[in-house]
Formats: structure tokens, sequence, C-alpha cells
């Protein structure tokens, strides 16, 4: 998609689009087209139920007395309630209501609600980041889908007072939509494709973006003493992979320790010998989507050269039963040196984190650590798939984690934790035991588990279980991976870390 910024001006060909505020009030530009057409845009709103609440739209095709194609009317709602996630939901709206019509190229001519309070620029900069966002596909393995069915949308301009200033607004915002994409592709990819071994190789195109890049490989999990994520992938014909990113962004800071982000990297998961009933058990290839947003989070903040020391540290396995799989009731060593009994193969992800985690501490000293992983199950059975799961043993990260979260509409919850909850998993012949005596609370167990492996800093764990894959479309999100975190994580950076 292409994205231009251009001074008012009603295109000779294609559609033009007008946002339209609430009880259907045209802006000046809405009006003059109104008049121009003989007051066909009124007509239509009152023949329609179009009202011009957010999201909503109209097409009218080809009115009198102008060269282009077609009217769309898109609502944005009222001016109270313009914000960011508007704007950028009127985007994604235009988009969607276009990609399958046919249409090619899009004017937008960009009203503002009475009583906002978003810039002109800005609002012009994230209309196109969200229709940037609704317009990604994953289609590289459709290879007989026709040409009439293929999105056809190409070129999209916004029409607004101070077309240098949108644009400069918006360099900002198209590599974290780009990031963005990068990190569905990811959660896409089929397992067949993407193993521990070939997103290593990936990640290692990173450096293009000015990433520094290191894999590690079985030899060097060994030596370090990783038992822990080891004896996850010794099921599986593929080697684990540790990869860590980094971006050093504030060379000149204090002390110059980084944020680190640490995912859980399950390209599949099985269940291992604990294995997974059969239905569904295709979603387990999204099982690496915290590491696909840890990824995809260092390209955005390199991509924008963000002024902020980080580390991405991802852990790559695959979950298989064999004969070279571990067993329920193994004990392994992890690189803390604490043992693990593995009463459940299934709860590996939380066995592949602990090791990260260690690592990131001991190597980098970071100022915090977040990790994010499609963890439990269980997190889908308290929140549904409208907020992520938080955990946190320090209440500032988690109040700006919270604050991302809302501002850039990726929401968390925030769970309880506590000694109760982690005297669940004393086992009786090792340091601690991988799952919970009981079914309660299964979330709150997990987290408390890598709790054990996080030293005296701030840390967060967040579970994206019911968020890294959607069933449906919304505004700036078509359905399948997500990448619920990229966002949020790029604006804790912006808002909480930069230039600091
Ligand atoms: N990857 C799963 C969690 C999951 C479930 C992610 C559904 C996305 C959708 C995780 O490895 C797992 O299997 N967790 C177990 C933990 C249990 C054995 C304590 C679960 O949630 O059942
Ligand atoms: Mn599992
Ligand atoms: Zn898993």
């Amino acid at each position: 998609m292409k994205f231009a910024f251009a001074k008012p001006a009603l295109p000779k060909s294609g559609t033009v689009a007008v946002t339209v505020a609430t009880e259907r009030a045209l802006g000046a530009a809405g009006q003059d087209l109104d008049q121009k057409t003989g007051g066909t845009l009124s007509r239509a709103m009152k023949a329609s139920r179009f009202t011009g609440k957010k999201e909503e739209t109209l097409t009218i095709l080809a009115p009198a007395g102008v060269e282009f194609d077609r009217v769309l009317l898109v609502g944005i709602g009222k001016g109270e309630d313009l914000s960011d996630a508007t704007l950028q939901a009127t985007g994604g709206a235009i988009v969607a209501a276009l990609d399958k019509s046919g249409e090619t190229e899009v004017s937008i001519l960009l009203d503002l609600p009475d009583g906002g309070t978003v810039a002109p620029d800005a609002a012009a900069a994230e209309l196109a980041f969200g229709a940037q966002l609704r317009s990604y596909r994953f289609d590289k393995y459709r290879t007989t889908e026709k040409k009439e069915a293929k999105p056809s949308l190409r070129k999209i301009t916004i029409l607004t007072a101070e077309p240098d200033a949108a644009k400069r607004a918006h360099v900002r915002l198209e590599p974290l939509a780009e990031s963005v994409a990068y990190t569905r592709d990811l959660v896409s990819e089929p397992a067949n494709v993407l193993n521990p071994e070939s997103l290593a190789d990936r990640c290692k195109d990173l450096t293009d973006v000015g990433l520094q890049v290191e894999v590690l490989d079985l030899k060097k999990l060994r030596k370090l003493g990783m038992g822990a994520l080891i004896g996850v992938a010794q099921g599986s014909a593929f080697e684990p992979r540790v990869v860590v990113l980094r971006w050093d962004g504030a060379p000149d800071a204090e002390g110059r320790r980084p944020l680190a982000f640490i995912g859980k990297g399950v390209t599949f998961d099985t269940g291992g010998i604990s294995i997974k009933p059969a239905a569904g058990m295709e979603d387990m290839k999204w099982d690496m989507g915290g590491a696909a947003v840890v990824i995809g989070t260092m390209r955005a903040l390199a991509a924008r050269k963000a002024k902020v020391n980080a580390v991405g540290i991802v852990g790559l396995v695959e979950n298989m039963p064999s004969g070279t799989a571990q067993r329920p009731g193994d004990v392994v060593t992890s690189l803390s040196g604490q043992t693990i009994e593995v009463i459940n193969t299934d709860a590996e992800g939380r066995l592949v984190l602990a090791d990260c985690l260690t690592y990131a501490q001991e190597t980098f000293k970071p100022r915090l650590l977040v990790d994010l992983a499609t963890l439990t199950g269980a997190v889908i059975i308290a929140l549904g798939h409208e907020h992520a799961g938080l955990f946190a043993n320090d209440d500032w990260l988690a109040e700006n984690l919270l604050a991302a979260g809302k501002s850039v509409g990726e929401p968390l919850w925030r769970l309880p934790m506590g000694d109760a909850y982690d005297k669940d998993i004393n086992s009786d012949i090792a340091d601690m035991k991988n799952v919970g005596s009981g079914r309660g609370a299964g979330s709150i167990v997990g987290a408390q588990f890598l709790k054990r492996f996080v030293n005296d800093l701030p840390w967060a764990h967040i579970d994206i279980a019911g968020v890294a894959w959607s069933k449906k479309d919304t505004a700036t999100v078509p359905k399948g991976g997500t990448a619920f975190g990229v966002r949020l994580l790029d604006r804790f950076v912006a808002s909480y870390h930069e230039g600091k």
C-alpha cells in the first residue's frame, strides 16, 4: 500500500472518502462536496441508516457533477470521543469497505468533528496508520485465488491542510506498522516452515534494520547449562535456539543498562508426551507469539531509531513427543541452578522462559524485565480475548504497562500473585515442579513459576494466550495473528524510557 498526503483537491478518478461526524454532520469539505453533487451526500444519508457513528460506512456510486467513481462516507463519531484510536479505526474502516470493491485508489477528505483535540497533521498520520494496519493480509500460500477476490486497494492519499507536517508524523508510524506486519507474518507461518532453526535464521536478516543479532545454538546452550529449555526441545528433530537481539539507541545513557524483553518461542506445541487433544491443535503453530512480539518490537525500535538501550531474548523450541522426548517426572537443572520436576510436559513455556530470564539477568544486568508468552489456556478462561493477563512484582512497572496498553488499544488486566500460590509448585523431590497440584489459578501459578527465576529487579509477565490470534476482524486488526504487544511495548518505551 502506498500512502501520500496532499492539500485538499478533488481527484479525477477513484474513490473520494469523506469523514462524517455523528448525526450526519458534514464538515467543511463534506459540505462543499455535497453542494458540488447537488446534495447527493445528504440525500444518501437520509435514505439510509448511516448516521456518522465510528466505523460506519456508506458507498455512493458515481454522483452527478464529478469525475471520480464513487463517494465513500465514513463515520468518525463525536468530537469529544476523537482519539488516535478513533482515527485509526476510521482508516481501517475505509480499507475494509474498499478492499473488496475493485477500487485501487482512494483520496480521503479528512473533516475532523468539532470539539476534538487531535491536531490535523497527527490525525492524518493516525488515519494512515490505521489503514495500513488493517490492510495486512497473509496470502503467500494462496495460489488459485481469482483476481476479483484479491484486495484491490493500492494507494491512499490523505487530503489535509498541512500535508508536510502529516508526512512527518507518519514517518514515525510507518516503521511501527511494518513491524506489526512482520510479527503477524511470523505468527501466521505454519510450523513446517517456521521451526527453531529457520526462525533463528530469519532473525539474522534483522541486521538490515540495525539490530545486533546473536544466535546461540545447541552446543552453546548446553555449555551454558540451559537444562530446562533443552529438555523441552529434546523430542524434536529440530535443535533449539536462543536469539539475542540488541538495540543500543542511547549509547551515552547513564549506566547504559538495557530494558530486556523475553519471548516464548515454541514453534509448535503438541504438549509433548503429555500430548494435547487433536481438536484445535493447529492453533499451536502460534505458540511462538511471545517471541514474534519481542522480535517485532526490537525491529520497530531499531527502524525508528528509538533513543533507548534494549535487548530482546527469544527461546525457540519445538515441543514434540518422540523416543527422545522428555517424560513426565523427569527432573531438569535450569541455568539458574534450581532443579525442576517436569510433571506435565505441556507446561513447557515456563521451562523455556525460566532459562531465558536467567540468561538475560546474568548477561545484560537489565534495568527491568518484561516477558511475553502464550503461556496458559487458563488466561482465556479468566479474560477471554479482550485483555492480556499482566503479572508483576513492581507496581510502577505494572502501571506503566497498563497505561501504554490502554492508549494503543492493547489492554492488559493485572492479576494477583502471592506466596499462597507459590507454595503450590513445591516438589517432593526437586526445588519445584512445573505445574500446581490443582486446576485452580493456572495463569497465576505459571507466573509464580517464572517469578522464581527473577532476582531483585522489576519484572512483568504478560500472558497473551487469549489475544495473540483473533478469529474475527476488528477495525485495525484483520483476523489471524494480531501482533498484540508490539504497539504496547513501543509505546511503553516511548513514554517511559526514551532519552532517559
Ligand atoms: N501453549 C499452551 C497455552 C495455550 C493454550 C496457548 C491455548 C494458546 C491457546 C501452553 O504451553 C500449555 O499447554 N499450557 C497448559 C498448562 C497446564 C499444563 C498447566 C494449559 O494451559 O493447559
Ligand atoms: Mn504447552
Ligand atoms: Zn505452549
